[in-house]
C-alpha cells in the first residue's frame, strides 16, 4: 500500500476505534496474530466474531464454508466435520496439502469455469436440507452462496456472512430478513483493520 493509502487506512481505523472504544482491548490480539493464516490458524474475521463462533461451534458441529483459510484450521480443531469450498487453484492446493491427513476436513477446489461461479455456489447442494450447523459465506459470489445455503442450515443453526456491510449484499439481507440476526464488528487478525460480519440464526420450532 502506498503512503496516501496507509494514511487513509490509519484514519479510518482511528475513527472506528473512537466510535467503538471497547475494541481497543482487541488491538493486542491483532498485534499477536501477524503471520500467514495457515500458520496463525485464526479465521480472517473480527475477534468478536471469532469469539461468537467459539460459543456456537462444538464437537458435534457440521460446518460448511465458502472460502478456505485460517478459518478452516480453526474449525478443524473444533467441529465434527468441516467442508471448505475454495475457488483459487493455488490456495486450494495449499489447503488440500495442509488437510490431507485431517479426517474431519474436506477441502473441495471448485474452479470458476469460464468465469462462472455456478458450480461453486451449487457445491452446497450436496448437503441435505436442514443439515448444517454453521455456514460461513466468506468467498466469492456471496449473495448467491447465502441464498443457496439457506435451506441447508438446520433450524437453530447459523448462516454467517462476512463483510456484510457491503451495499451489494442487500439481496442476502432481504432474503434472510425473517431470521433473527446480529451484526458484530471489530478488530481482526493479520491486518490493522475492522471487520463487519452478520450472523443469522434459522428459526427453530418453538422460537
Ligand atoms: C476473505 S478470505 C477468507 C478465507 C477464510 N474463510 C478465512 O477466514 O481465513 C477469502 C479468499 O481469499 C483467498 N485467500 C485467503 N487467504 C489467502 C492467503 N493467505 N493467500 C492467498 N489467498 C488467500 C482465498 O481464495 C479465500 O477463499
Amino acid at each position: 500500500m502506498n503512503l496516501p493509502g496507509k494514511i487513509r487506512t490509519g484514519r479510518r481505523l482511528a475513527g472506528q476505534l473512537a466510535r467503538t472504544p471497547s475494541e481497543l482491548r482487541n488491538v493486542p490480539r491483532t498485534v499477536r496474530s501477524q503471520g500467514t493464516p495457515l500458520d496463525v490458524g485464526l479465521p480472517w474475521l473480527a475477534f468478536v466474531v471469532i469469539d461468537r463462533l467459539d460459543e456456537i461451534v462444538g464437537p458435534e458441529s457440521s460446518v460448511f464454508e465458502f472460502g478456505g483459510g485460517g478459518s478452516t484450521v480453526w474449525f478443524a480443531e473444533r467441529a465434527r466435520q468441516v467442508t471448505s469450498i475454495e475457488h483459487d487453484p493455488e490456495w486450494a492446493a495449499l489447503l488440500e496439502e495442509r488437510f490431507a491427513a485431517t479426517p474431519n476436513v474436506d477441502v473441495r477446489h471448485v474452479a470458476a469455469a469460464g468465469g462462472s461461479y455456478d458450480e461453486y455456489v451449487a457445491s452446497v447442494e450436496s448437503f441435505p436440507d436442514d443439515s448444517l450447523d454453521v455456514v460461513l459465506v466468506d468467498g466469492r459470489s456471496r449473495v448467491r452462496c447465502a441464498l443457496a445455503a439457506m435451506p441447508k442450515v438446520r433450524p437453530g443453526g447459523f448462516l454467517v456472512l462476512d463483510d456484510s456491510q457491503r451495499k451489494y449484499y442487500g439481496p442476502a439481507h432481504e432474503a434472510l430478513a425473517p431470521w433473527p440476526h446480529e451484526t458484530l464488528q471489530g478488530m481482526a487478525p493479520y491486518k490493522f483493520d475492522f471487520g463487519v460480519t452478520t450472523f443469522w440464526r434459522r428459526p427453530a420450532e418453538g422460537d
